[in-house]
């Protein structure tokens, strides 16, 4: 049997106990781990073993998966396996990255955000296995967009019911820095629109989708469109809503749920650590 253990009474983020991911996990094991993902959004498993190969055969219980777009080339990748999105700071050859466009870019991940809300087909579950974890910062912070929702006024709710808003990849890295993209880079990730409220599937409950990626609402003027973004986010992220969570060897996997969360990474001495994180990305089922 496993244990789900809820962090505190907010329904949000949970430690899962006793998964032995040595063997192939049963169906029984399997719906537990969805029913914890359905109910609190983030579960946190310490110490999987898991390796690549195995990362994947479990993240494929959940869903398609998605590929990771080789943005940067074929021979800066550094994983054979297309499923794995690199999260860490290190490149091809396993050294401290330097390149400052590739460091521009991984500083995307600072800012809160849901991955692939830039695509037209969302994903709904990431699962971030680390390998190597520095010895201070570094942590993955995670906000409940349903209490997000629920904590907004009447107004507001109604207000943001309707809306649409535009995801752009590129938008969140011009925001970190990053340069403008090419065209080849446009081309690979377009904007793409989705719903700003959204009913999250697992709980039924109603829930705000959005992230850094989003640059503006559909059919609002550009500038009254990033405002509302903003406030909604800074709405989202008051402390009282956010976890953190601490990574502390490799082997820790973190499961979320996209539809009903945001996330960021924090800052660590990436210039002198070693962090090796690598993601599996599932797409939202179209049933
Ligand atoms: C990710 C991500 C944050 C981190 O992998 O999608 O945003 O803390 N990671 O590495
Ligand atoms: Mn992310």
């Amino acid at each position: 049997m496993i244990a789900v253990v809820p962090w505190d009474d907010s329904c949000f983020v949970a430690d899962v106990e006793g998964v032995d991911f040595s063997r192939p996990i049963d169906p029984q094991t399997l719906s537990a781990i969805v029913a914890a993902m359905d109910r609190y959004a983030v579960c946190v498993f310490r110490g999987t073993g898991l390796d690549d190969d195995a990362h994947i055969a479990f993240s494929r219980l959940l869903g398609d998966l998605e590929l990771a777009p080789r943005l940067f080339g074929k021979s800066v990748a550094r994983f054979a396996q297309p499923e794995l999105f690199d999260a860490g700071n290190l490149d091809a050859s396993g050294n401290i990255l330097k390149d400052e466009r590739r460091r521009a870019y991984n500083r995307g991940n600072a800012l809160w955000h849901t991955d692939s809300s830039f695509n037209p087909h969302r994903s709904s579950y990431s699962l971030l296995l680390a390998h190597q974890v520095p010895p201070q910062g570094g942590n993955t912070e995670f906000a409940d967009m349903r209490a997000a929702y629920r904590s907004l006024s009447a107004d507001l709710q109604h207000e943001c019911e309707p809306l649409i808003a535009e995801h752009w990849l590129w938008y969140s890295r011009l925001l970190a820095g990053y340069p403008e993209p090419t065209e080849e880079e446009r081309r690979a990730k377009p904007p793409e629109h989705h719903k700003l409220v959204q009913t999250h599937p697992g709980s039924r409950l109603k829930t705000l989708y959005l992230a850094s990626h989003a640059s503006r609402i559909v059919d609002r003027p550009l500038e009254a469109g990033r405002r509302l973004l903003k406030d909604l986010i800074e709405h989202a992220t008051r402390p009282e809503l956010v976890r953190s969570v601490e990574w502390q060897q490799a082997g820790d996997l973190v499961i979320w749920d996209n539809r009903c969360t945001m996330h960021r990474a924090t800052a660590f001495d990436d210039t002198v650590y070693r962090r090796d994180m690598r993601r599996t990305t599932v797409f939202e089922s179209r049933a």
